[in-house]
């Protein structure tokens, strides 16, 4: 059968929608609680304050989220993210993407490593099928990038990866780590350096600022290091997109999003 789409797709289209819909809302409202500022007080009052908390909504999380609508600031995202890459890694070998998506990293790297072999994991979660996230998407992306024969995807959680112990030579994860909901996601990393091969090199891209970050029970950073070397890491580090050279506006700060790294012993 022949693909009917003819370029690939890694968006998140919904995002524009979903901040379209806060600043509409709030501004129908707000108009709505001066038309009727004179009939009935009370329901002015409601429909002004719903109107500005669904404007200041769509505003915050237009100028701290915005930026995925934005094609070139997707694209310097992923172009810092594989040149991090080279630094750290020798371009061979076997690679996991964890909360692979549509392919975005995976694929990428199997275009700019050609000694490289990836899977891409997901378990594809309905509140992301609504996004257009799905097996069908990645697999359709790696055929229309040209490798699909280097770059395979399959359905399986984070939380229990069914591969041999030592059996990847890079892991990675590209805003898919905050996404999963476990008690403590300490887990997460764990078996991430379950499957990592002795001199292999993880790469966790996320946010890691307040409660993000105490989803490890840590209370900093320099104490979430710490727990990674003690699980048999060397040279763990945390670089904040700002530091990396990434600028996606002020207020995208807040999430505290970077790059977690380190080796295997
Ligand atoms: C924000 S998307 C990131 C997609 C892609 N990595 C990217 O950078 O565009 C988060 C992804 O995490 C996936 N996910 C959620 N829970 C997961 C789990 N337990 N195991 C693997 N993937 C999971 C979701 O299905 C979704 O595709």
């Amino acid at each position: 059968m022949k693909e009917k789409l003819v370029e690939p797709y890694y968006g998140y289209r919904l995002m524009k929608y979903f901040i379209m819909a806060l600043i509409a809302g709030g501004i129908v409202s707000i108009a709505l609680a001066i038309a009727i500022v004179f009939t009935t007080t009370g329901s002015s009052i409601l429909c002004g304050v719903l109107g500005v908390i669904l404007l200041s909504s769509g505003a915050f999380w237009h100028l701290s989220m915005g930026w995925v609508n934005d094609p070139e600031k997707i694209e310097l995202v992923k172009d810092n993210f594989l040149d991090l890459l080279r630094n750290v890694w020798a371009g061979n070998g076997k690679v996991l993407d964890i909360g692979t998506g549509l392919g975005r990293v995976a694929i990428e790297i199997a275009k700019r490593f050609p000694e490289s072999q990836v899977i891409g994991v997901d378990t594809w979660t309905k509140g992301w099928k609504l996004f257009g996230m799905t097996k069908a998407g990645a697999e359709r992306n790696a055929r229309l990038e040209g490798v699909s024969n280097r770059c395979t995807f399959q359905t399986d959680s984070a939380l229990d990866l069914p591969f041999e112990d030592g059996e990847f030579q890079l892991v990675v994860s590209s805003f898919a780590f905050h996404e999963i909901k476990v008690p403590d996601r300490i887990v997460l990393l764990k078996e991430v350096i379950r499957v990592l091969a002795p001199d292999g090199v993880f790469v966790i891209c996320d946010p890691f600022s307040g409660s993000f970050l105490k989803a490890y029970k840590v209370k900093n950073m320099p104490e979430l290091l710490e727990k990674v070397q003690q699980m048999g890491i060397e040279n763990a580090k945390f670089v904040g997109f700002k530091e990396a050279g990434v600028n996606l506006g002020r207020l995208a700060n807040i999430w505290g999003i970077g790059y977690l790294s380190g080796r295997r012993v």
